[in-house]
């Protein structure tokens, strides 16, 4: 059966991915979505803060139940979405950088999407897409696009992957991915630094990259694409 959004708004929050996990802890079901005009303490990954002026962008979060599939998948489903819905209401065609963006074809950061799990089978997927405002050297859909409308198309497009399933949608990812088949530069959370070429990602999600010397399996990381 499609599933069915439960679509919450907030003018204000602190952030919606904080509020959908706090949901998801007392038992929430799968489809609730916090939207938001602004937040307070939107994050990004890896620590990061992740901010917009309020009204500018589309800043929202889905909770999804994938239950038996790597939560990388629910993660790689609502990029998929983003990427469906700014190509269809904003005309503008973008790829997936590994792990986590929306890139335009010049590489410059449509947006960014923050998956974060309660190690139990809920995965609270968050979005914030520059739609009327972009930080310096980012991109963005442009003034005169609708938050709304743009959150509509990412939905219908997001129940359309939910329904197609998991391979379809771990097939579709390594489709988009402009990642791979680049050479990357990677830093890794513990200072490492390497480059080689992406080959291919796993089906947990993971980079794999070629070295020199051997093939690397990145879990998490910051990649640049070099040349
Ligand atoms: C990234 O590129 O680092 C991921 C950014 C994810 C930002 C979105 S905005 C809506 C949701 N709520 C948050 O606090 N973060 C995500």
């Amino acid at each position: 059966m499609p599933l069915s959004f439960d679509v919450r708004r907030f003018e204000s929050i602190d952030s919606t991915n904080t509020w959908v996990m706090a949901e998801a802890r007392a038992g929430a079901a799968e489809g609730l979505v916090a939207v938001a005009d602004h937040q307070t303490a939107g994050r990004g990954r890896l620590g990061r803060v992740w901010e917009a002026p309020p009204g500018a962008n589309l800043l929202m979060t889905v909770l999804l139940r994938p239950s038996g599939a790597e939560p990388h998948l629910a993660l790689a489903a609502v990029a998929l979405a983003g990427r469906d819905a700014a190509s269809s209401v904003g005309g503008v065609s973008c790829g997936l950088k590994w792990p986590n963006d929306l890139v335009v074809d010049d590489g410059r950061k449509l947006a960014g999407v923050l998956a974060e799990t309660d190690g139990a089978g809920a995965v609270a997927v968050g979005i914030g897409m520059n739609v009327g405002w972009a930080p310096e050297g980012a991109a963005c859909l442009g003034e005169g696009v609708e938050r709304d409308v743009v959150l509509a198309a990412l939905l219908s497009s997001l129940g359309g992957w939910l329904d197609a399933g998991w391979p379809a949608v771990a097939r579709a990812y390594r489709e988009a991915c402009v990642t791979v088949g680049r050479r990357v530069r990677v830093e890794l959370v513990d200072g490492e630094v390497f480059e080689g070429m992406a080959a291919d990602v796993d089906d947990a999600g993971r980079l794999l990259v070629e070295t020199s010397v051997c093939l690397r399996t990145v879990a998490v990381g910051d990649v640049t694409h070099v040349r």
